[in-house]
């Protein structure tokens, strides 16, 4: 099996249940990846619920207060996020008719969304072909192909990127991003990576030169 085929098979038998994967909601999923994108999971989870609740599409979101959208926020941290949530929400009501964009091209020009947000918006909403590339991807592709490049550097920036859209090329992207993201957050851990119960371990540069440990690298700046 290809790299890709282990990674998704994996995936649909090991993935989590979590509650912004039942939808392809362009909106739902915006909410999720923005709080995701500096907390982790079990600590977002509750928070994305609260505000799904409160607001449940983006024309309510958009008619909320910022006050009360920080007192949502409150226990997050980096409240710059949830300013310009609601700056967002305001804009996709005025600009897009409160249509929540699913292009990456469009979702790219939102504040807050970037390259990485954008590629998980538009290819879990509508199955665009864009390789979401996070601190997961990093690791798991530094690790199984040995890219040595710093991923904080222009080198590695280009070659990770060129290394995950040839990947995607022929799976399907939804899926497959999302078995990527989940591989690197339950397999190949940033520690105590499980390779002993890994379905790749055979083809893994990484775990055969014992560089398990030291990959992917990252520049001091
Ligand atoms: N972290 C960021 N986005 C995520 C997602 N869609 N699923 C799981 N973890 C994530």
């Amino acid at each position: 099996m290809s790299f890709q085929s282990e990674i998704v098979t994996w995936y649909l038998k090991n993935k989590r249940e979590l509650p912004w994967r039942d939808t392809t909601d362009p909106y739902i999923i915006w909410l999720s990846e923005i709080i995701l994108q500096q907390t982790r999971v079990e600590q977002g989870k509750p928070y994305f619920l609260k505000f799904l609740a409160h607001y449940p599409n983006v024309r309510d979101f958009a008619n909320a207060a910022e006050e009360q959208v920080l007192k949502l926020w409150q226990g997050l941290g980096y409240y710059s996020r949830g300013r310009n949530m609601l700056f967002t929400a305001r804009y996709v009501v005025e600009h897009y008719g409160g249509v929540f964009p699913t292009s990456y091209d469009e979702l790219v020009k939102l504040k807050g969304v970037g390259n990485y947000t954008a590629a998980a918006i538009s290819s879990f909403s509508s199955n665009e072909r864009k390789a979401v590339v996070d601190g997961n991807v990093y690791r798991v592709l530094s690790r199984y192909f040995g890219v040595e490049e710093p991923i904080n550097s222009n080198a590695g920036q280009k070659m990770f990127a060129d290394l995950a859209t040839e990947l995607i090329a022929n799976q399907e992207p939804s899926v497959y991003n999302q078995a990527m993201m989940e591989f690197g957050a339950l397999q190949c851990k940033p520690k105590s990576p499980r390779c002993d119960e890994c379905p790749i371990q055979i083809g893994c540069y990484a775990f055969k030169h014992k560089k398990v440990g030291l990959l992917p690298i990252k520049l001091k700046k």
